[in-house]
């Protein structure tokens, strides 16, 4: 068992080293498969504590043991130094612990207050039990004021845009008393202002006593956040840094056990003067009436950059043949491309690795070895029969080449961790060979080793003379893999910048619609 060394600067509350939660010496497998081994961890009254670790570390696992989701094998939690058992959700919120899921747990029809009142609504005194309306909409605007939400409480739910939906969740754990909540991976589909907005949430209610468990793949967010960093590894401890010792590079030689290479620019790439896609006025909806006209060379990667609601997704599903095209032209090696449906995007060779994986690009129910044969069935298939050698040999080469984390191919794709799920949406496409392949925020949710794995995958494909388009949100991934970036703002095309002038500062800028881009 690692026990960290706590230094009382580590927490803001240093008078108080009590740990509130303490998980000892936890171990959970899943059908054989070792999720977590005798981990340790203690929360303290109001810290920002991180939990670290690559895709499949144990980091869900080990906070859904302690929201009450999952039990452990063998281990303890103690809350005050008390044993606990938490053998639901609604046990270990009676105890003021509330986990925070990825996919929100809103009902979309219900207004803000209904939703945070769900279950346990106030009814006016008297025999009728009727909704006492108003004082939910009090006490509602009370808990949003916390969470430094201006709406409405009667407002729709699902009229919210993400960054919002997410502190209601928060304001619906606070009204539940909660005063350890944990948020797995909050800011993944969240804006930058959002996430900035979550950051200044977090660090008030850390500063009012509430202890927050922060999960996140975004290193540079949990340095600004946390007192304190606990690192997982393949279900072990892998280690603490104190409030002093918190760098991207301590942080990640604790999650891979090793340094990571330095990142270069890609430079011989895109040499290549053949135009694979190109769109001449391209209209799409959501975007604006005059369209789109850009160029995509063979073996370029070129950056799409844009704040949420800028019409990136819009339009690559307008290219992938999801949505109508709404006029102008496109041209795909030369040919028209006018795609009705995805069977005609892919059947001429462009392909779209879509933002929201777990609807759209994987079937979750079906093993990893299924899902990388879907849309291969073509070169595996002999006389209509689908070949099992092949299929097998697609799969084992599939998992080995991308270093996806499974004891095998028949495993379920919707047991593997996160990014492990995100290197199966990319294999299963990349067998296809693509003449133009988008990526939807490829690398959402994925952890820093993993990520890496899939920038070499990427520039390999660029290297194969694949054009490459990469929607991402991601800065620092814009600005390490385009040699071209493609700003859009509100349903247009707002800039282009390319080389040394793609810079953080040049893309915001353009991304909120500024025309004023100092290019050298
Ligand atoms: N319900 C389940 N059934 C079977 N295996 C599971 C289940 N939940 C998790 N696992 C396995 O346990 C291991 C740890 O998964 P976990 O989801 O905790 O990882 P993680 O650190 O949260 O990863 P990520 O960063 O990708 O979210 C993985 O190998 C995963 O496949
Ligand atoms: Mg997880």
């Amino acid at each position: 068992m690692i026990i960290p060394v706590i230094g009382d600067s580590n927490v803001s509350t240093g008078a108080l080293m009590v740990p509130l939660v303490e998980a000892l010496d936890i171990s959970k497998q899943f059908y054989g498969i070792k999720a977590l081994s005798n981990v340790f961890v203690q929360i303290y009254p109001g810290e920002v504590l991180a939990i670290i670790g690559e895709n499949g570390a144990g980091k869900s696992t080990l906070m859904k043991i302690l929201a009450g989701v999952h039990q452990p094998d063998t281990g303890q939690v103690r809350i005050n130094g008390t044993e606990v058992n938490l053998y639901s959700p609604s046990v270990a919120m009676n105890h003021g612990i509330s986990l925070i899921h990825q996919e929100l747990n809103l009902a979309d029809n219900l207004t803000i207050a209904d939703n945070l009142f769900l279950g346990r609504e106030l009814l006016w005194a008297g025999p009728l039990k009727l909704l006492d309306r108003k004082a939910m909409f009090n006490l509602g605007a009370k808990y949003l004021a916390r969470v430094g939400l201006d709406v409405d409480p009667g407002v729709l739910v699902g009229t919210l845009p993400p960054g919002q939906k997410q502190l209601v969740e928060i304001a619906r754990s606070l009204s539940l008393n909660g005063r350890v909540l944990i948020m797995d991976e909050p800011t993944s589909s969240l804006s930058q202002k959002e996430s900035d907005q979550l950051v200044k949430v977090i660090k008030e209610l850390s500063s009012e006593g509430v202890s927050v468990v922060y999960i996140s793949h975004r290193l540079g967010e949990v340095k600004r956040v946390a007192h304190r960093v606990v690192g997982l590894r393949d279900g072990r401890n892998a280690g603490t840094l104190a409030t002093h010792e918190i760098s991207h590079d301590s942080m990640v030689r604790m999650m891979v056990g090793r340094d990571l290479e330095k990142f270069s620019k890609p430079l011989a790439l895109g040499q290549s003067s053949k135009v694979r896609l190109e769109l001449q006025q391209f209209k799409f909806l959501g975007g604006t009436p005059s369209g789109v006209s850009f160029q995509l060379k063979a073996g370029e990667i070129v950056g799409m950059a844009g704040l949420v609601g800028a019409g990136r997704t819009e339009l690559a599903e307008t290219l992938f043949g999801i949505r109508p095209s709404q006029g102008g032209k496109s041209f795909l090696d030369g040919d028209n491309y006018t795609p009705r449906s995805p069977v005609d995007a892919i059947a001429a060779g462009l392909l779209l690795v879509p933002e929201d994986r777990r609807h759209h690009g994987l079937i979750l129910l079906q093993s990893i070895k299924q899902n990388l044969s879907l849309p291969n069935l073509k070169n595996l298939s002999r006389f209509f029969l689908v070949d099992p050698f092949k299929e097998s040999k697609l799969s084992s080469d599939s998992i080995k080449s991308l270093g996806i984390k499974t004891t095998n191919g028949n495993k379920l794709a919707g047991l593997l961790s996160g990014g492990n799920q995100q290197k199966i949406v990319l294999a299963k496409w990349l067998a296809v060979g693509p003449k133009v392949l988008i990526l939807d925020e490829p690398t959402r949710g994925v952890d820093v080793g993993s990520k890496a794995e899939i920038y070499e995958l990427i520039r390999h494909l660029a290297g194969l003379g694949v054009a490459i388009l990469m929607i991402s949100s991601d800065m620092e991934e814009i600005i390490r893999l385009s040699q071209r970036v493609l700003v859009l703002h509100e349903g247009h095309l707002q800039g282009e910048l390319s080389g040394d002038d793609i810079n953080e500062e040049s893309v915001m800028l353009l991304a909120t619609g500024s025309k004023e881009v100092n290019i050298k």
